[in-house]
């Protein structure tokens, strides 16, 4: 059985906008990415909204959904009420280009400041030897859409534009986590995830961890993990001297 649902979205450009108030035909088992759409054929075709997959996997239709950062094509109408205001605004973080759709090359540009694997030197293709339980732990981490919603619902960013130099984000700070838990990667990860990365600045909220659409536990299992290692290098005794000693 279809409805009316209400629709508030927000409608703009980098020079401003405002939430403009639609009623769009839903129907059983739509995504609000469904209505969206049916908004953008019916009502508004120029309406600007980023999607590719349809199915969460593309990481593209990121949005927020009653201002909580969300995939598009993931968030079922069945989670709201038919007679609820649903309101649907562009990712905070980031700027906006136009409606729904943000630049994010905030995050490309971050990605660009890690080290890339760093394997010993003279290690030859075959000789990339690593136990399964290593491969475990970064699997987990791999399963990264890359949809940034973690990055946006991140308050060291989210409302301060001045940290962006300073601070990669939660899934990019994963990304040094995972290198440094490789067990063929030599390069120095823990001074610069603090130096460079912002490690410091995060507070371990789970924030990112709460909106992730891949339920990966960014904060228990990469961030604070990561946190330890930085720790431990610098106050173990132990740990110091075998870093002394041995290159890990
Ligand atoms: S746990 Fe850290 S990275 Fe994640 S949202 Fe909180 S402050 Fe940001
Ligand atoms: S870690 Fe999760 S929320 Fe963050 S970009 Fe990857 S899939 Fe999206
Ligand atoms: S359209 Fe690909 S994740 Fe939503």
């Amino acid at each position: 059985m279809g409805y009316d649902a209400k629709f508030r979205v927000w409608r703009g450009d980098a020079d401003g906008g405002d939430l403009q108030d639609y009623t769009v035909l839903a129907n059983d088992g739509e995504v609000v990415l469904d209505i969206i759409h049916r908004l953008q054929a019916t009502q508004t075709p120029d309406l600007a909204v980023r999607w590719n997959c349809k199915a969460g996997k593309c990481g593209s239709c990121s949005a927020e959904v009653n201002g909580r950062p969300k995939l598009l094509c993931m968030t079922r109408m069945s989670t709201f009420t038919e007679d609820e205001v649903i309101t649907v605004t562009p990712m905070r973080t980031f700027p906006v280009i136009r409606d729904l759709v943000t630049d994010v090359s905030f995050n490309y540009a971050k990605a660009r400041e890690i080290q890339s694997f760093t394997p010993p030197e003279g290690l030859k293709a075959g000789e990339y030897r690593m136990k399964q339980v290593d491969v475990a732990r970064s699997q987990e981490f791999r399963k990264c859409i890359e949809c940034f919603l973690c990055q946006d619902t991140c308050h060291v960013v989210r409302d301060h534009e001045e940290n962006k130099q300073n601070f990669a984000g939660p899934r990019f700070l994963m990304r040094v986590a995972e290198l440094d838990m490789h067990p063929l990667d030599v390069a120095e990860r823990r001074d610069s995830a603090q130096s460079e990365h912002g490690l410091g600045l995060c507070n371990i909220t789970k924030c990112c961890t709460d909106v992730c659409p891949e339920h990966i536990k960014i904060t228990d299992n990469a961030l604070i993990p990561m946190k330890e290692r930085v720790v431990d290098r610098h106050y173990d005794p132990l740990v110091w001297l075998g870093n002394k000693l041995f290159r890990r």
